[in-house]
């Protein structure tokens, strides 16, 4: 059984979409409001999409004692939204009502999605109280940046119900949010190079991988930048979205992310050229039997930029090869000269002789280490690899995450 506390604050219509993805899943939901949640959305709707009455004291249903049972019987006790007010209580060990007699009874795991004022969040008793909540086990989630309650924006949004529920799930199976605090930035889809108004040069890259690799960090924790290079996929909850079409712009997004990051993924497939001349219109055929000629110039290597621009405290850095066998040597023996070359800590090695990667949803790779280490991670679900991805990076992140 989950509880789903809510606490009073605005998102809180959006705790019955979370209950939804929880009930959908089969999982039984209690839902516990404040009394102030209620201000926002009534009982009956937390009855009538939990299946079960609400209240939100402890002098309500005494023979059953649920202000003891709720917490004692909670396989996960997730707090969405979460006010202020409800994180200092916890923080404190108030117990004034069901909600937090319940957080003072479980000892399950508990997650934490605050929502507030950008104000209200960076307070410093606001901020003491996330780092007593942190120190003793608890999830915090980083609330999302962007359009508050009225025209203002700033930090302290709710993470979008698939975000939370994706952390809640990874905190479920028992695994570790082991990229909490940290930024990540990943790249995903192919970039494109315009010829004329209506003509490119692309390639065939989905964008899945990068989509399953901002998925899984976004799960275990992290903030995500996602670089999305012309991916037709429905975004992935909880990252933010830099949309870019040609590598310049892929690189400018992502060398300006990067500077920030704890772990770089370059799982896009950026174009290695681009015509030396973008036509102004369309170009005609020239009915006389002569062809245009395309000259074509290098872009930047992205992933180099970033090797070189290193400095101490660095991101770790992650390449992507597409590799096929030749009369040179195997697959593996081009992607270690390659992981030399790049100077990248990682290299997720596909074999892409018989069409066995691009659009597909399953993917096989060696994940090779520049200290020598290969994980083989055989074929399976796109989000496996990307877990396997982050096994590796997080190992090899420097710098101490910023939280307690
Ligand atoms: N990459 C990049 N910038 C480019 C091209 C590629 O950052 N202009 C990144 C890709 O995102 C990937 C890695 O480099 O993570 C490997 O790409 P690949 O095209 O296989 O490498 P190349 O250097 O082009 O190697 P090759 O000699 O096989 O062409």
């Amino acid at each position: 059984m989950i509880v789903l506390g809510v606490a009073g604050g605005i998102a809180a219509y959006k705790a019955a979409l979370l209950l939804r993805l929880f009930t959908e899943e089969g999982h039984d939901v209690r839902v516990v409001p404040t009394e102030a949640a209620l201000e926002f959305v009534g009982a009956p709707t937390w009855e009538a999409l939990s299946g079960h009455p609400v209240a939100t004291g402890v002098f309500h249903d005494v023979p059953r004692v649920p202000h003891v049972r709720l917490g004692q019987e909670a396989e996960l006790v997730v707090v969405a939204p979460a006010t202020a007010n409800t994180l200092a209580k916890a923080a404190h060990g108030l117990a004034d009502d069901l909600l937090t007699n319940t957080l003072l009874t479980t000892r399950g795991p508990v997650v934490f999605a605050p929502a507030m004022h950008t104000e209200m969040w960076e307070n410093a008793a606001t901020q003491a109280n996330v780092a007593t909540l942190r120190s003793r086990g608890h999830v915090v989630i980083e609330p999302a940046t962007g359009r508050l309650t009225g025209k203002d924006t700033g930090a302290g949004r709710l993470p979008e119900p698939e975000a939370i529920h994706a952390v809640c799930t990874q905190v479920l199976q028992g695994r570790g949010l082991d990229l909490q605090g940290r930024h990540v930035v990943v790249s995903a889809g192919g970039t494109r190079e315009f010829l004329d108004p209506v003509r490119y040069l692309g390639n065939r890259s989905s964008g899945l991988q990068g989509y399953a690799l901002a998925q899984a960090a976004v799960a275990r924790g992290a903030t995500v930048t996602l670089v999305a290079a012309n991916v037709s996929l429905p975004d992935p909850a909880g990252a933010t979205i830099v949309r870019v079409t040609s590598t310049e712009e892929l690189r400018q997004a992502v060398v300006e992310a990067a500077a920030e990051a704890d772990a770089v993924v370059m799982a896009a497939a950026p174009a290695d050229f681009r015509p030396d001349t973008l036509v102004g219109s369309k170009i005609k055929k020239s009915h006389d039997g002569t062809t245009p000629v395309i000259t074509l110039v290098e872009n930047p290597d992205i992933l180099a930029e970033l090797v070189r621009s290193r400095t101490g405290k660095a991101p770790v850095i992650v390449g992507f090869a597409a590799e096929t066998g030749d009369e040179n040597g195997t697959v593996l023996d081009h992607a270690r000269a390659k992981l030399e070359r790049k100077g990248c800590d990682l290299l997720v090695v596909n074999d892409v002789s018989n069409e066995q990667v691009f659009g597909r949803t399953d993917n096989e790779a060696v994940i090779l280490g520049a200290d020598g280490s290969a994980r083989p991670v055989a074929r399976g679900p796109k989000i496996d690899l990307a877990h396997a991805i982050w096994d590796e990076a997080v190992q090899r992140l420097e710098r101490p995450s910023p939280l307690p």
